[in-house]
């Protein structure tokens, strides 16, 4: 009989463009202020891509990035998956073609997800069932956004709360079960579809010149609707992946929380008796980067030394759709053969 395969979460890599912009600048652009985004949301900063710069540009570096510090070249990969909401085209090609095409990967399934903020640990769990069938064996998984391209910076609903960036992550195949990932639970309830949408372009509004006009192609969100379903909703997801496992909050050396609200995840991590330095925040600097927040927040504790070999994650996201999803992951960076 055939060994068991399981998945892997192998390395980490994220792009953040440089230009930033502070509660500062968005107080010149709409009637907003410093103390207002601060305490309702915890960001004092985001970055934005260039003009020129699309949301592949920004995947393709960050996973070039995952790749090299998999030990892998390009040519290993044999699916390449990326989240996003900020697609380069809204109808095609995908922008994991794009991606591919970037980073010369050739003949190679590629395709995108569309999960909103929960998209990167979508993948995730995609990744997970093509490795543990033995379908693929080094998935390059994605998640990038340009959110900038569908903000209307008139509106200070939602100009403060997002910004640009991409985080990648090569997930491998594995007999040993150390290193495999525990869980992944990835859920929606699409009843409350309108609570995060793009009304356009799509096929219920083509993009007409009346649809621009409207602003239809920008992001409209219900916040506060939001906000309360989410903390809610992450409590008791996170409750059951850790309950499901036999595993105890205070036993997470880094749980690592979508990025949109500093309030929504000091309530999940109260709830789960976090102390602060288990809790990774990056919502200060970034914003919500939507589905590259979590692979750049882990970048970020890989990158500042936090983060090492066989240490485990919980991940936890929230996002349009409704989607939500966690995951309970062991960091597993190849040992040296
Ligand atoms: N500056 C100043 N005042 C503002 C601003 C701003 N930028 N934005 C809104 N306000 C005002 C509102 O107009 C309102 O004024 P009113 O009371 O006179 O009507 C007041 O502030 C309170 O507004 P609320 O929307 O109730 O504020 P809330 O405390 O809910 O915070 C926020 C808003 C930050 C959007 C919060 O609801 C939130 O974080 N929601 C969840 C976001 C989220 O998790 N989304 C899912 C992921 S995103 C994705 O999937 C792409």
């Amino acid at each position: 009989m055939s060994e068991k395969i399981y998945a892997a979460f192998r390395s980490i890599g994220a792009y953040v463009p440089k230009k930033v912009l502070t509660n500062q600048d968005l107080e010149k652009m709409v009637d907003t202020s410093d103390e207002w985004i601060v305490k309702r949301t915890g960001i004092k900063e985001r970055h934005i891509a260039e003009d020129n710069e699309s949301t592949s540009d920004m995947a393709t570096k960050a996973s070039e990035i995952a790749i090299k510090r998999a030990g892998l070249s390009a040519k290993d990969i044999d699916l390449v998956v990326c989240a996003t909401v900020t697609p380069d085209y809204f109808n095609m090609p995908s922008t994991a073609c794009l991606i591919s095409d970037k980073l010369g990967i050739k003949n190679v399934q590629a395709f995108d997800i569309s999960a909103a903020c929960s998209g990167f640990v979508y993948a995730l769990s995609v990744a997970k069932a093509f490795i543990e069938s033995a379908m693929k064996k080094n998935v390059l998984v994605i998640g990038a956004e340009k959110f900038s391209s569908i903000i209307d910076w008139n509106d200070r609903n939602t100009c403060v709360l997002f910004g640009d960036g991409a985080g990648a992550a090569v997930i491998g195949a594995t007999t040993n079960k150390e290193e495999a990932f525990i869980d992944v639970h990835a859920s929606a309830d699409g009843s409350y579809w309108d609570f995060l949408i793009t009304p356009a372009p799509g096929s219920v509004n083509p993009a007409t010149h009346a649809a621009i006009e409207e602003g239809l192609q920008f992001v409209k969100m219900k916040g506060n609707e939001t906000f309360k379903l989410a903390v809610k909703t992450l409590t008791k997801d996170v409750k059951e992946i850790l309950a499901k496992n036999n595993i105890e909050g205070k036993d997470i050396p880094h749980f690592v929380p979508h990025q949109a609200n500093y309030r929504i995840i000091n309530a999940v991590g109260n709830a789960l008796n976090m102390s602060e330095n288990q809790v990774v925040l990056t919502v200060h600097k970034y914003g919500n980067t939507s589905a590259a927040s979590i692979p750049m927040a882990i970048n970020d504790i890989y990158e500042s030394g936090k983060l090492k070999s066989k240490e485990l994650m919980l991940l936890d996201t929230f996002g349009g759709g409704l989607t939500w999803a966690s995951a309970l992951i062991p960091f597993a960076p190849k040992e040296n053969d």
